[in-house]
């Protein structure tokens, strides 16, 4: 039970609640806080149903529409209309059911003291955050985590965000976000899992279990939001429903299945239908065929955009379509607010329909204890840097490397380190680094001195170029030192890509190269003939098939967080190896893009070993295929090096013919050939062969990071349920269909060794 010792007062800005107007309702209150409330994830129990049953009986219209209300603290961006404070009036009135953007456990206490204590029926606030890649302790971007294929890893990331938010006051993040991203012009893709519906669903389940330790969790943007024509942020969707369903659905499916609290709607149309308002996405489909209980929230400000959508006519209009949809909380367009009393009043929308979102907030707010719950601040936790420095480490991914990784110490003496990224501190957080702090970062650059020292290696760092303005250096002089420390070196070191503003939400590119300035600063380095390990930091894969010709060796360390610098020196000098696979395909031009393994066939197909042929070279000109760029991506996805080599063998099926109701089960064994223990993530991707519509390319269906020490072998066994090889028949009912399907067992989705299996009925 909350505590009864407040002070006398409540100052809140000008508004004043003395205790004589404490208003707990005392029905509510013996209905609701009384309940003995479970761990999140576990049921409810039954008295849940008589407290809200109690709060719907007494709640006037008003207020139930402030629980379907949530606004932001703090600066509006983009067009979101609405207030921008005032806030602690509404509370008391009963007219707020969520507040977004408070990160200070202080003013938590504040506002809910006030929900609490002083609003009609004395109803909890809900906190909502976005905590996408860490609250405090920033971690690896998730393009990143999701390199790691280490589903462990990912929902540890995820308890961190929660831990830390929860003890800033914060009861509901809006994360993972799941969306399938398979074009790199989109600055989403840095936030997403990647392109992969398997990858992107275990790592949706983990994180969404690693929330639900301490906070509720949010998958959104539901749904093929990283579609968006043309990589536009915010853009038009056109899909077919088979792609939905086996690209874009399954990742939601998994976050729903591992008990999701909430799901927040895209901000694109799809097919016509903007999602705010997509009743058969929503209801038909989310809640009717998925069973989907939790809370539904609008993006922001979404709401009030339906009107630039022209679905609506008018805010009131806007209102009505996106509460029949099933979109429960309205963030920061004041739409609900506005008309949904009007709406009831008029007799355009049935109060039912309001006690039905309502019902699901309060279930919400039961679920957190948000009645009982001490909301005293307590002293945070100390931030996890072990445990952000391990995520870096597994996040990194080895591109390229001619033999100059790990830095052997008695060769290299002298050290060149360049790039404006070097040591830039912010530039390692990511574009969603929630309450990440630069102060709290370790750059390369810091990383690398406190190296040398100990290893009495030279270290020269110049930044090659300053891109920011006010730079008093001319960036011909810039380029002209770091050259000379290059010259002068036995290796260069050079950290360059993309600022953490590059990526994310409004950040779409045309372009996928690096900065101008920074091309031309490697191609100087270039000509002196110094190996050059080139350290990537981007939220997004880049082409740079210059840079694969020239640098010596590639790492892609995308932005790792706080430890970004120790983790990609701990790579670098091999204390450990880089052991992460690349979530999404690199293409080698902007023009290729979206770019993903699974493509279909096409009647013309260039498969394989063409695929990575120019017309040129190959002058067949009548295929898909493009004149002036190779069809083939300049990596993978699924794609990684590390620094022992391993290999495959002895694949095996446990048997060969299947029906849909079996699990297919593939043995291989892997031999680690080098001379140091090392990882690798086994990789079984399938295709059915023949089908009644084109069917992907291959598809991803099971893979495991194995550990496997130097000289020695291990056997691995992967799985897939044939029921998962199904695809959408002409009434949209999943099917198995009997056949034969080829399967590949591989370090990466190019290659691997082949077998074949048949279905039958
Ligand atoms: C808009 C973004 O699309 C969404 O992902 C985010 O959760 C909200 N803003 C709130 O920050």
């Amino acid at each position: 039970m909350q505590k009864l010792t407040a002070a006398l007062v409540v100052v809140v800005g000008l508004v004043v609640f003395p205790r004589a107007t404490l208003a707990r309702d005392s029905e509510v209150e013996l209905a609701c806080a009384t309940i003995d409330v479970p761990a999140l994830g576990e049921p409810l129990p039954a008295k849940v149903d008589a407290c809200i049953a109690t709060i719907l009986r007494k709640m006037p219209l008003a207020q139930k529409v402030g629980q379907l209300t949530k606004y932001t603290w703090g600066a509006l961006t983009g067009p979101a209309v609405g207030l921008t404070g005032g806030y602690e009036e509404l509370i008391a009135r009963g007219e707020v059911g969520s507040i977004f953007n408070v990160a200070d456990a202080t003013l938590v206490e504040k506002l809910q003291r006030i929900a609490r204590d002083h609003s009609p029926l004395g109803i909890p606030l809900l906190f909502g955050y976005d905590s996408v890649h860490g609250y405090r302790t920033t971690y690896p971007v998730p393009l990143a985590l999701a390199g790691s294929f280490d589903v462990g890893l990912a929902q540890q990331a995820a308890r961190i965000g929660a831990l830390e938010s929860a003890y800033a006051g914060i009861d509901w993040t809006y994360a993972p976000m799941v969306d399938i991203s398979r074009d790199a012009r989109w600055g989403r893709i840095v936030e997403s899992f990647g392109e992969d519906p398997l990858l992107a669903s275990r790592m949706s389940a983990a994180s969404v279990r690693g929330f639900r330790s301490h906070i509720m969790a949010t998958a959104k943007h539901f749904v093929a939001y990283g579609a968006a024509e043309s990589g536009r942020d915010y853009a038009t969707v056109d899909m077919s429903p088979e792609r939905l369903y086996e690209a874009y659905f399954p990742p939601f499916r998994a976050a729903v299945d591992a008990g999701v609290d909430s799901i927040m709607v895209a901000f694109n149309d799809v097919n016509g239908i903007p999602m705010t308002c997509n009743k058969p996405m929503l209801r038909d489909i989310l809640r009717g065929v998925w069973g989907f209980k939790g809370v539904i929230v609008s993006d922001y400000g979404a709401i009030g955009e339906l009107m630039a959508h022209r679905v609506a006519r008018d805010r009131v209009q806007a209102g009505k379509i996106a509460l029949e949809a099933s979109v429960d909380v309205d963030m920061q367009s004041a739409v609900y607010a506005e008309t949904l009393a009007e709406l009831v009043l008029r007799g355009e929308i049935p109060e039912a329909l309001i006690d039905e979102s309502v019902r699901r907030v309060l279930r919400a707010k039961l679920s957190m204890d948000g009645w009982n719950r001490d909301y005293t601040p307590r002293t945070p936790p100390p931030l996890d840097r072990s445990f952000a420095r391990e995520a870096g480490r597994k996040s990194i991914v080895l591109l390229k490397n001619e033999g100059v990784l790990p830095i052997d110490k008695h060769r290299v003496k002298r050290i060149a380190l360049i790039g404006p990224l070097a040591d830039s501190r912010v530039d390692m957080l990511g574009p969603w680094h929630g309450q990440g702090r630069p102060e709290d970062v370790v750059t390369v650059f810091k990383a690398l001195t406190e190296r040398v020292t100990r290893d009495e290696v030279t270290l020269t760092y110049a930044p090659g170029i300053d891109e920011r303005p006010g730079a008093d250096e001319e960036p011909m002089n810039a380029i002209e030192r770091a050259v000379n420390d290059a010259r002068a070196a036995d290796l260069v070191i050079a950290v360059v890509g993309e600022t953490e503003q590059s990526s994310g939400e409004a950040a779409s590119k045309t372009w996928l190269g690096l900065p101008k300035a920074q091309e031309q600063l490697l191609r100087a380095v270039f000509t002196t003939g110094t190996p050059l390990v080139t350290v990537l930091v981007n939220g997004r894969p880049l082409a740079l098939p210059w840079l694969d010709d020239g640098a010596a060796a590639i790492v892609e360390s995308w932005h790792l967080g706080i430890e970004h610098g120790h983790a990609v020196v701990d790579v670098l000098f091999g204390d450990v190896a880089p052991t992460a696979k690349l979530a999404a395909t690199v293409p080698r031009a902007v023009g290729q893009e979206p770019l993903y393994y699974s493509m279909r066939p096409s009647g013309r197909p260039l498969r394989g070993a063409d695929s990575g042929i120019l017309l040129a070279d190959y002058p067949e000109r009548y295929f898909s295929r493009y004149i002036d760029e190779k069809n083939a991506p300049l990596y993978p996805f699924g794609y990684g090096l590390t620094y022992t080599r391993f290999e495959l063998g002895d694949l095996r099926l446990a048997s060969s013919t299947l029906t849909p109701a079996d699990t297919l089960e593939v043995h291989v064994r892997i031999t680690n050939v080098g001379e140091r223990d090392g990882i690798e993530v086994v990789q079984l991707y399938v295709r059915d062969d023949v089908a009644t519509t084109t069917r992907p390319g291959k598809e991803l269906k099971d893979f495991a990071r194995v550990d496997v020490p130097k000289r020695q072998s291990r056997d691995v066994v992967l799985r897939v349920p044939v029921r998962e090889l199904a695809i959408l028949d002409a009434n949209g009912v999943p099917l198995v269909e009997p056949g034969t399907f080829t399967l590949w067992v591989g370090n990466s989705s190019a290659g691997g060794l082949e077998a074949q299996f048949e279905v039958t009925p």
